[in-house]
């Protein structure tokens, strides 16, 4: 396990709150919060099994899921699957509260803080499938080491996927796209999943999109769709 204390003090993620929330959204994140909050673990890992009250078929992570749109749209078509989000983001948090209380999605549970917190916490092999989704590019040399895509927390996601599990990334920013392919056929663990040439240019059908990918698209800019395969272990 890293350095939980130093995961704290090495803030990567942006803003935590913006406009103040109208009375209404308020409201329902005070009913649902206590309901779907993942408390911060501690040293010890928690198994995603333990934040549902029964057992699911599997468990996914969505790492910034920003309003929660793709989330709450994979929750609705894999009911059987216990869908972990983390989003330090107050009024994102709000968005998938929304959700989850208008389409009574009951397969979610929420980590309302920085993600590497409760990846670190997930025992080896807990994850069938992890998504990052439009990660803040932090284009400014300087800033590079806050990007959730780096090799330190590849080499998390690989301890916590189990064997042949999806990783699917995206995003609009082609330096980015660049960076992430490279740190991510650095590892010998995972494969690059591409079944022709040009294909992770498309958004595969089981892929919903997100709010930053619509507005992205409205704004003329093109998405890559990154996805790889956790490979099995040896032995
Ligand atoms: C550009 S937004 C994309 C949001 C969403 N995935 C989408 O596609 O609409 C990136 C999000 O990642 C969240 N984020 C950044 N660092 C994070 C971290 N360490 N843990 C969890 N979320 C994080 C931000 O708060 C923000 O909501």
């Amino acid at each position: 396990m890293r350095d939980l204390e130093a995961i704290k003090g090495s803030r990567i993620y942006g803003r935590r709150q913006g406009p103040a929330l109208s009375a209404t959204r308020q409201a329902r994140l005070d009913k649902w919060l206590p309901k779907l909050a993942i408390a911060t673990p501690g040293p010890t890992a928690v198994h995603p099994g333990d934040y549902f009250p029964s057992a699911m078929r599997d468990y996914w992570l969505e790492i910034g899921f920003g309003k929660g749109e793709h989330l709450a749209a994979q929750a609705r078509v894999n009911p059987d699957i216990g869908m972990i989000g983390c989003e330090p983001f107050l009024n994102g948090v709000s968005g998938l509260v929304d959700l989850v209380d208008s389409e009574e999605l009951k397969n979610i549970r929420i980590f309302t803080d920085d993600a590497r917190l409760l990846m670190d916490s997930l025992p080896e092999q807990s994850l069938g499938r992890a998504f990052i989704l439009f990660p803040d590019p932090w284009p400014k040399a300087r800033h590079h080491k806050r990007r959730m895509v780096c090799p330190g927390n590849i080499a998390v996601l690989s301890r916590i996927l189990k064997d042949g599990a999806e990783l699917r990334i995206a995003t609009d920013h082609m330096e980015y796209c660049r960076w992430i392919m490279a740190h991510m056929l650095e590892n010998p663990d995972f494969v690059w999943i591409s079944d022709q040439p040009g294909d992770w240019q498309n958004r595969p059908g089981d892929w919903p999109r997100s709010r930053y990918e619509i507005k992205s698209l409205a704004q003329g800019r093109k998405s890559s769709y990154l996805r790889f395969v956790r490979r099995p272990r040896q032995g």
